[in-house]
């Protein structure tokens, strides 16, 4: 089966970046990417892209008009389709059964309803989107009661890898393609015509095919794993602190031997993004959906880890501070939940400024990419009231301005910029003494020591 029209369902931080690059890489296949959000669809069209990535202007730009395109216009973006891939969000559930760890299906099967109603033929249809295991029956079973035209479908699985900020690099060499289909003909026919979409650019063996079950639980796994690993050594970094041991240096140590590698083993301020947490509560339900209460509970503990990880950088901003921070200007370096983004969603930055908030600090914050009306969202999203917002939170675009008379100083992203700050003007700056909390161990330890500061590094015992 050849494919020569794609259509993707959600126009986010996977679905642009991901049809882009197939976009760019097959051009003889037209890929129409749709939303619903006419503001994010105009942002795709437009010079100011909705997604800051390096190196995805250049990627958009070389396939859109081309064969690459945004619409709105969904159904006849459906109808024109040969496959069709849905990359719509599945964000924890916040009401009813499995509140806080289920994910919400609802706009995956909004989709496959509308997907029933509008095709003809036959579709091949993906889930991009991040799901439970076994949602590929249900994305069956809603598409097989509301098709009324006849029309024939195969469900594949084929989850996204990609991680913010180095998205175009990911998608150009990935490490792997995983494609899950059912082992009957049909399903593999399926399966081939998607393997040769990625097989333009990606080295076969590089390509993985499994039944359905195990793509779609790979997914979540893969992100258990990378997130327990940072629980890991983030529990560490605990025990560095408190014996003087340094926990770059344990994990270098141990990242060393070749069974467990060097990679995902930076201690910080806790894990974000819109992704592990997520994914590790939808496990957790999982497990507990098939009655695995001490599976559920070993992952559940990963997210409690970087729940306390959070709470104990606030805790020691403000025992160091003479156990108020109270009317205390701090500055906030970094609110994106890790560089080169300007997406915040789950940044450890929320929990920290709430905590400071709520413990009546003043915070004036400074990240290179995230603009401020999206930090006043998080924060009131987060609980924090309008007023509170209004007095005591000021967002500005220079580093210097935010360290101006404040009490200390926080960075919560590991932006390269700040590698490079002048610190000795920084120093002149600051009241005295100049306290640093270094949530990334981004900034020169030593310079710090140097020119006086009083400076906590996350896992650098004293
Ligand atoms: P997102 O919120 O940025 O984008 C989802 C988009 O889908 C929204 O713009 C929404 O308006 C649109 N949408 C919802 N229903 C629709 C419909 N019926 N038709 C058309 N559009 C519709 O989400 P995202 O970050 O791109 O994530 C999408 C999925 O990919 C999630 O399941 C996520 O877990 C997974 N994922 C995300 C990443 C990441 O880095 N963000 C990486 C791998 C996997
Ligand atoms: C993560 C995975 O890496 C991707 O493979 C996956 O596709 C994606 O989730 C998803 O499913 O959404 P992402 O969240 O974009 O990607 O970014 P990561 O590089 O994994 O970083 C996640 C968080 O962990 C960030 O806050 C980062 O600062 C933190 N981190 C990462 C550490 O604290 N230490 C590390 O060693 C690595």
């Amino acid at each position: 089966m050849k494919i020569s029209s794609i259509c993707c369902l959600g126009a986010g931080y996977v679905g642009g970046p991901t049809m882009a690059m197939i976009a760019a890489k097959c051009p003889d296949i037209q890929v129409t990417v749709c939303d619903m959000n006419q503001q994010r669809i105009d942002a795709w069209n437009s010079d100011e892209l909705p997604v800051y990535e390096p190196g995805l202007d250049e990627v958009v730009a070389s396939a859109r008009g081309r064969n690459l395109h945004f619409s709105t216009d969904i159904r006849s973006a459906i109808a024109a389709a040969d496959l069709i891939f849905v990359s719509v969000g599945t964000p924890t559930k916040t009401y009813g059964i499995g509140a806080g760890r289920a994910a919400d299906l609802r706009y995956i099967e909004a989709a496959a309803r509308l997907i029933a109603e509008v095709s003809h033929g036959h579709k091949i249809i993906v889930e991009k989107s991040t799901i439970p295991v076994k949602t590929a029956s249900a994305i069956k079973t809603i598409i097989a009661a509301n098709s009324t035209s006849g029309a024939t479908f195969e469900v594949l699985s084929n989850p996204e890898f990609l991680a913010e900020g180095t998205a175009v690099a990911d998608l150009e060499n990935p490490d792997r393609i995983l494609i899950g289909g059912e082992t009957t003909p049909g399903g593999q026919i399926a399966v081939e015509a998607l393997v040769s979409v990625y097989a333009r650019w990606v080295p076969r063996e590089r390509i993985v095919t499994t039944n359905l079950w195990s793509s779609e639980l790979s997914k979540l796994v893969a992100n258990a794993f990378l997130a327990q690993r940072i629980s890991s050594i983030n529990s560490i970094s605990a025990l560095c602190e408190a014996t003087g041991a340094d926990v770059d240096e344990v994990a270098r140590a141990i990242g060393m031997d070749s069974r467990i590698g060097p990679k995902f083993l930076k201690a910080s301020v806790g894990f974000g993004g819109s992704c592990f947490q997520k994914d590790i509560l939808n496990l957790v339900y999982l497990c507990e959906s098939f009655n695995l209460p001490h599976v559920s509970e070993y992952w559940r503990q990963v997210v409690h880890l970087n729940d306390w990880q959070k709470s104990r950088f606030v805790e020691k901003i403000v025992r160091t501070l003479f156990n108020t921070v109270n009317n205390k200007r701090i500055a906030i370096l970094g609110f994106a939940f890790k560089k080169d983004t300007n997406d915040t969603r789950e940044s450890p930055a929320i929990h920290v400024c709430r905590d400071l908030l709520r413990e009546h600090a003043q915070l004036a914050i400074y990240d290179p990419r995230v603009e401020p009306e999206l930090i006043r969202k998080d924060l009131a999203e987060a609980g924090v009231s309008a007023k509170l917002i209004e007095a005591n939170v000021e967002i500005l675009d220079d580093p210097y301005a935010a360290v101006k008379n404040a009490h200390a100083l926080a960075t919560l992203t590991e932006w390269d910029e700040f590698k490079t700050l002048d610190l000795p003007r920084i120093h002149r700056l600051m009241l005295k003494p100049a306290f640093v909390f270094d949530g990334r161990d981004v900034l020169p330890t030593a310079e710090l020591e140097a020119l006086g500061f009083d400076s906590f590094i996350i896992g650098k015992g004293q």
